[in-house]
């Protein structure tokens, strides 16, 4: 074998060999499953950045682009929208398997803080990934979290301007979100994931919480093959909810942001409603403390969890006060979340403007895709980019002072009417014969005859003929 081969076995053998305590178990498929999701972000993220236009005149169409009209466009849109909610729940499941297990505790310190800056930038991802199809929803939603950063004492403002590229939100907001999606926050990702990949390896897997040392070694089993097994067929099972999912229930998208809409009622993604809703009860004086303070004490709480629970001690039910807070705060998230969908449903005012935006929604999926009206300008840059006598001739245009009349993007002022289309309306000798000697209209209306050498007269007719 050469040395290559050699090295390139030695590794896969530490890879798969690696020891599990007390055997493999589906309670383990988690983290692997967390790597799954992200692989299929990063793939199904690539095919949507061919298309996708980070402005505000375009993300929107070219979104619907995407979803109307690209083979398969919305199937891998879709994966994507719902890879996003399911890296939520396998992240729940993943952090409670550790919690419940008590695996965070002794070596694994730093494992479960590399594990929590991978949360919060799973958060940053959806939250910046959300705004990103700048339909009505997106719009509205992130108007609000955005909103958010102006109770941070002193620098909110600041920060919210900083975020937004300035007072409002518009195409400097959706740059900087595609951004922090696409480029800053993947690549803190990669290295986080590194880190605690690397660390994981370096600590071994937690075993179970009990069994005597004796036993859970008798018991230990090599990585491959039967966890390898339980971690593809985990992996299996989120293909087959995610296709499923994304082949019957394809994704949405509303109609374009429309920023003068007062009447629009922002829902932000599942995930985030819980959160949604507990702000509600802070609007009034307290909102520091109920927006800022408690959930800055509870997240710190839960990243600095293997400092104050440093007993060895990993038995759940040994394990009452920190087991009853975690339940606590997930059980307190969910009623928060029934809370707005109740709310939701039975609000008099809220729920027909609910359900309007949602047949709104209904509506622009039933159009087919409309793609953008080349405005007027682009129609004559794009005639000087196609024809380049034309091109020369928009020059003359510009030179002889046409556009003062017909204005700049040729559709006319008050002064004279609109050139789009003269190409269709006057064949070149008559464009010729007007612009020699204009009609007494033109003459009226104040346009001089050209005074023009052939050459030029000739890519000025050209330039109007393609005005089509
Ligand atoms: C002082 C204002 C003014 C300027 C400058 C001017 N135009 Fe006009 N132009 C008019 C008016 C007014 C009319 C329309 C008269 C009418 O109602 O039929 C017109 C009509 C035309 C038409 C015929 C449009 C049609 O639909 O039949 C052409 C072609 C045209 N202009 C080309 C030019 C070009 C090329 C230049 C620059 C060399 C120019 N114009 C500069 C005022 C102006």
């Amino acid at each position: 074998m050469s040395d290559r081969r050699k090295r390139v076995g030695s590794i896969l053998r530490a890879v798969l060999d690696e020891a599990i305590p007390g055997g493999a178990s589906l309670a383990y498929v988690f983290g692997s499953g967390l790597l799954y999701l992200l692989l299929s972000q990063i793939i199904t993220g690539m095919f949507l950045v061919l298309y996708y236009v980070p402005s505000a005149d375009h993300a929107h169409t070219t979104v619907a682009y995407i979803t109307k009209e690209v083979a398969s466009g919305s199937f891998i849109r879709s994966i994507h929208a719902y890879g996003s909610s399911a890296i939520i729940i396998v992240l729940f499941l993943h952090v409670t398997q550790t919690f419940l297990y008590g695996s965070y505790k002794g070596r694994r310190k730093l494992l479960w803080l590399a594990g929590c800056a991978l949360f919060a930038l799973m958060l940053g991802m959806s939250f910046t990934g959300y705004l990103l199809p700048w339909d009505q929803k997106a719009y509205f939603a992130t108007t609000v979290g955005t909103n958010i950063l102006t109770y941070v004492p002193f620098v909110g403002n600041s920060l919210k301007t900083l975020l937004r590229g300035g007072t409002e939100m518009g195409t400097l907001t959706l740059s900087r979100f595609f951004v922090f999606h696409v480029f800053l926050i993947p690549a803190c990702v990669f290295a986080f994931v590194a880190i605690h990949v690397f660390l994981f390896r370096k600590a071994g897997p937690a075993g179970p919480v009990q069994g005597a040392p004796e036993a859970l070694k008798q018991s230990t089993e090599p990585f491959y093959p039967k966890q390898v097994l339980y971690d593809l067929a985990f992996a299996v099972l989120i293909i087959a909810c995610l296709g499923l999912l994304a082949h019957y229930a394809p994704v949405e998208l509303g109609p374009k942001a429309n920023p003068v809409d007062t009447q629009y009622v922002p829902r932000p993604e599942w995930y985030y409603v819980p959160v949604f809703q507990w702000l509600k009860y802070w609007e009034s004086g307290l909102a520091v403390l109920g927006i800022l303070v408690i959930p800055a004490f509870v997240a710190l709480l839960f990243v600095a969890l293997p400092f104050l629970d440093r007993r060895p001690e990993r038995r759940p039910w040994k394990r009452p006060v920190s087991v009853s807070i975690y339940g606590f705060v997930f059980i307190g998230l969910g009623a928060m979340g029934a809370i707005s969908h109740r709310n939701d449903l039975r609000d008099p005012n809220l729920a027909p403007q609910l359900a309007k935006q949602r047949a709104d929604v209904q509506a622009f999926m039933k159009k087919p895709f409309e793609p953008e009206l080349a405005g007027p300008s682009l129609i004559a840059a794009t005639v000087a980019l196609t024809n380049p006598v034309a091109g020369k001739g928009k020059k003359v245009f510009d030179q002889e002072g046409c556009a003062e009349c017909h204005g700049e993007d040729l559709t006319g002022t008050s002064a004279a009417p609109s050139l789009i289309g003269v190409g269709d309306k006057h064949d070149s000798a008559k464009l010729e014969s007007i612009l020699k000697q204009p009609t007494d209209a033109m003459t009226d209306g104040g346009m001089t005859p050209v005074e023009l050498n052939d050459e030029d007269l000739k890519s000025l007719i050209a330039f109007l003929k393609a005005l089509k």
